[in-house]
């Protein structure tokens, strides 16, 4: 199978992450155990066929560097699970922008090179598709971005809450240039949001009348501490609360329901704990309430679905297909064009998968 041509932007610990998982599993076969991994095999491409050409960043101790040196630097700090040999892609200098909030400007150094031409290095490395790994409230740099991407005629997955595949206008510009668009805002494999998502589910199936919910997360990585920053995060509570409230008949106000990430613990490094309320009314009109903690490696914990989703862009690249893919971003993503259930979000990505026309 051909390989599959990817350039990273943002190289903090979800790029580890997938950097890292990319060779950890890259000689997995068959039976062999691939915990974190929905499919070793989606749609006849393996794990292993990601490549990855181009990669962009805008740190003094990332830019300038091979990809596997950089995603060891700090103020990265997620766990370090596989040796990653040399890729021979050195990461270049992208234009900063709104890249770096309050909180990272003594944490993050930016880089004395030159801005690249990032449109240009993604044609001359034949990259296929981008994926979006740039901090929470990097609004212009993401549009930014993205625009390099269509000039370049690159896929693009947008792992970040900033919303694009979630807009009309940028999604009929992918569609016109027959580009695949998975996003917005990546969901993690078993993180808080699905968890909520279910709960909700759950409580709506059984004819359970959800009052009011709260889900708090906090973690010591350069995510959390960015999004100390309020301004910033409003997309992302947006995108947290959407999720989960998406799932209920009855919606609930944001009085009713507290969602989003809140605070920055540093000696939890790339660890995250949320926890999770649901006060609910059931038979009898008598309460019932629900409460759990959730303890993640948080960027490992995305990388097994973004495995997956670049392999559907690829797939739909493969195909001719351009525009959002419902169903799969409905499944990968917090904030998708249009929300399913979960398990139906699941049905539709296997049917896109197979290559059935309803997606
Ligand atoms: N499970 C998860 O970790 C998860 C889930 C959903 C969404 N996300 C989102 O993914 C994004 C990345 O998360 P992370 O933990 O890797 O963050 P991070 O802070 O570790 O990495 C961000 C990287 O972007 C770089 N950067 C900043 N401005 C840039 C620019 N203009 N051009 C290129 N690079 C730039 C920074 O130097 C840094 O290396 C965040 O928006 C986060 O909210 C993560």
């Amino acid at each position: 199978m051909a390989k599959i041509r990817v350039a990273l932007v943002g190289i903090g610990n979800c790029a580890s992450s997938l950097v890292q998982g990319i060779d950890f599993y890259r000689g997995a076969r068959g039976d062999d155990p691939v915990p974190g991994i929905m499919h070793l095999d989606l749609g006849g491409y393996h794990v292993g066929d990601i490549e990855f050409v181009a990669a962009f960043d805008i740190a003094k101790g990332k830019v300038g560097r091979d990809l596997a040196e950089a995603i060891a630097a700090p103020p990265n700090n997620t766990e370090r699970f596989a040796a990653v040999r040399p890729t021979g892609v050195e990461v270049r200098r992208g234009p900063t922008h709104d890249g770096i909030g309050h909180y990272l400007r003594k944490v993050v150094i930016e880089s004395s090179q030159p801005v690249d031409d990032v449109a240009g290095t993604l044609r001359r490395t034949g990259a296929e598709i981008v994926v979006s790994y740039l901090p929470v409230g990097s609004e212009a740099a993401a549009r930014w971005y993205a625009e390099e991407a269509l000039r370049a005629g690159c896929g693009y997955v947008n792992c970040i809450p900033v919303f694009i595949a979630k807009d009309v206008q940028w999604r009929e510009r992918f569609r016109k240039c027959g580009l695949p668009l998975i996003g917005d805002d990546i969901k993690s494999q078993v993180g808080a949001t699905i968890v909520h998502r279910v709960l909700a589910n759950l409580f709506r199936e059984r004819g359970v009348r959800v009052d009011r919910t709260y889900q708090l997360n906090f973690g010591g990585n350069t995510d959390f501490q960015n999004m100390l920053e309020r301004e910033r995060l409003q997309s992302k509570k947006r995108s947290k609360t959407d999720a989960v409230l998406s799932q209920l008949d009855e919606p609930l106000s944001d009085d009713e329901a507290h969602i989003g990430p809140s605070d920055y613990v540093p000696w939890l490094t790339d660890r995250k704990w949320c926890y999770i309320r649901i006060e609910g009314t059931t038979f009898g009109n008598l309460p019932l309430n629900c409460e759990l903690k959730l303890e993640v490696w948080d960027s490992p914990n995305s990388a097994g679905v973004v495995i997956d989703a670049i392999r559907c862009a690829k797939l739909a690249l493969d195909r001719g297909i351009g525009g959002a893919l419902l169903g799969p971003a409905a499944y990968f993503m917090k904030s998708p064009p249009q929300q399913f259930t979960d398990y139906e979000a699941r049905a539709r990505t296997e049917a896109f998968i197979r290559g059935e026309a309803e997606f």
